[in-house]
């Protein structure tokens, strides 16, 4: 499997107390696969999620990824891995205001070893026409389609989308939901997708539901439903 994670922990200090967020977590995702990750808030998913794209670190366990153990990769590593290999795209678009759509991509590109044409990559996501407008001048969809063309744009192994419909309405959300299956297709990209919403998770290879910091249940989906055709 691309994505192996076994036996993980991961605990916070607060105050006197550690308060143990990731209880021993195990799952697997192959290449190009879809995973969504369901479960209440609180219970772990953006903390799993930090710790395989190498912005947070477990405390035990493995995590491998193409067979890496990225746990054991030192900061400079870390950082290679996190910029090379992950797109993250979150609920909150975080674009940087003062660029325009078009430099928010370049950006990232600039720092890839082999990003895609950043044209492409904004015409991938319909936004090619908008590529001089500043993010303060786009609707909440346009700029998450934005925040997509941005972790694509250094061709990830791997996009993780942390509530990545969030903020949106239904329309938008379906036509966010489209894309990403797009970009799963066309780039080959393997997404593992946090949601609160359990329609979403017809859309995936594997769901993995997640309560308290364990996993409680696993799917693998025999029939995958089009995201075009999934309504709630
Ligand atoms: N940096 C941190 N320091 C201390 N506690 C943290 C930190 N990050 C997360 N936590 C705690 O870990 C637990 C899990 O947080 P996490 O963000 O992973 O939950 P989540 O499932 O993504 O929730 P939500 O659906 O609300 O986003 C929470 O109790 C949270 O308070
Ligand atoms: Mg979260």
């Amino acid at each position: 499997m691309f994505i192996e994670v076994s036996n993980l922990k991961k605990s916070y200090a607060s105050g006197a107390m550690t308060h143990e967020v990731l209880k021993g977590i195990g799952m697997k995702l192959a290449k190009g696969e879809i995973g969504v990750i369901l479960g209440p808030s609180g219970s772990g998913k953006s903390t799993l999620m930090n710790i395989i794209g190498g912005v947070d670190r477990g405390d035990s366990g493995e995590v491998r990824v193409g067979g890496v153990e990225i746990n054991r990769l030192n900061d400079d590593q870390l950082t290679e891995y996190r910029r090379e290999d992950i797109g993250f795209v979150f609920q909150f678009y975080n674009l940087v205001p003062n660029l325009t759509v078009g430099e928010n991509i370049e950006v990232v590109a600039n720092i890839s070893k082999a990003p895609l044409d950043v044209d492409e990559v904004l015409a991938a996501v319909e936004m090619r026409d908008k590529k001089r407008r500043f993010p303060r001048e786009l609707s909440g969809g346009e700029q998450q389609r934005v925040s997509i063309a941005r972790a694509i744009v250094k061709n990830p192994q791997i996009l993780l989308c942390d509530e990545p419909t969030g903020a949106l309405d239904y329309q938008t959300s379906r036509s966010i939901l489209q894309l990403l299956e797009r970009v799963n297709r066309e780039y080959g990209t393997t997404i593992l997708m946090i949601t609160h919403n359990e329609a979403i998770a017809a859309m995936a290879n594997r769901v993995f539901k997640l309560r308290s910091g364990e996993i409680t249940e696993e799917a693998v989906n025999q029939v995958i439903i089009p995201a075009e055709r999934i309504e709630w």
